[in-house]
């Protein structure tokens, strides 16, 4: 999904085994500012005019490890530009199920769909999630 040499738009601060495996991979990382209602997307706007970027990866509710999400019109925006841009959005979700109160948004995939009907030549966002986020939620496991 990653080559070398690819720019790839993160949050900054992210998840560190995100940073791992891209920096591992050999990626052109290039972190944007976290915003309390999601990634900074004039900052990400920057980086697309400097870089020709493949990837943005960014976590859509409860960001780890600021915790925030990302507002609806962030996610249109992060839309509007990977079609602009042509870069996929990888949509690491894994707390999406963990919403306790508040309105829950709509995934960036499901608006893509919703937006976009017939194929189109740039990438659709790619979603990621996570059974054992859930699961140990579920059974409140614990480390003691
Ligand atoms: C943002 C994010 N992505 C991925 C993972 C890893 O999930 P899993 O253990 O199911 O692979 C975590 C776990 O902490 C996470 O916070």
């Amino acid at each position: 999904m990653v080559s070398a040499g690819d720019a790839v738009i993160v949050e900054l601060p992210t998840y560190d085994r995100t940073l791992l495996s891209l920096r591992g991979r050999g990626a052109d990382v290039r972190m944007v500012e976290l915003e309390v209602d999601g990634i900074d997307v004039a900052g990400s706007s920057g980086c697309l005019a400097r870089a020709c970027v493949r990837r943005c990866a960014h976590h859509s509710n409860f960001q780890n490890p600021a915790g925030y999400t990302l507002s609806l019109p962030k996610r249109e925006r992060l839309l509007e530009l990977s079609r602009e841009y042509g870069f996929m959005v990888f949509e690491d979700d894994p707390y999406v199920e963990l919403r306790f109160s508040g309105e829950t948004l709509p995934t960036m995939v499901s608006m893509d769909r919703s937006v976009s009907s017939t194929p189109r030549p740039s990438p659709r966002p790619s979603p990621r999630g996570s059974a054992s986020a859930i699961w140990s939620a579920a059974r409140g496991d614990r480390e003691d």
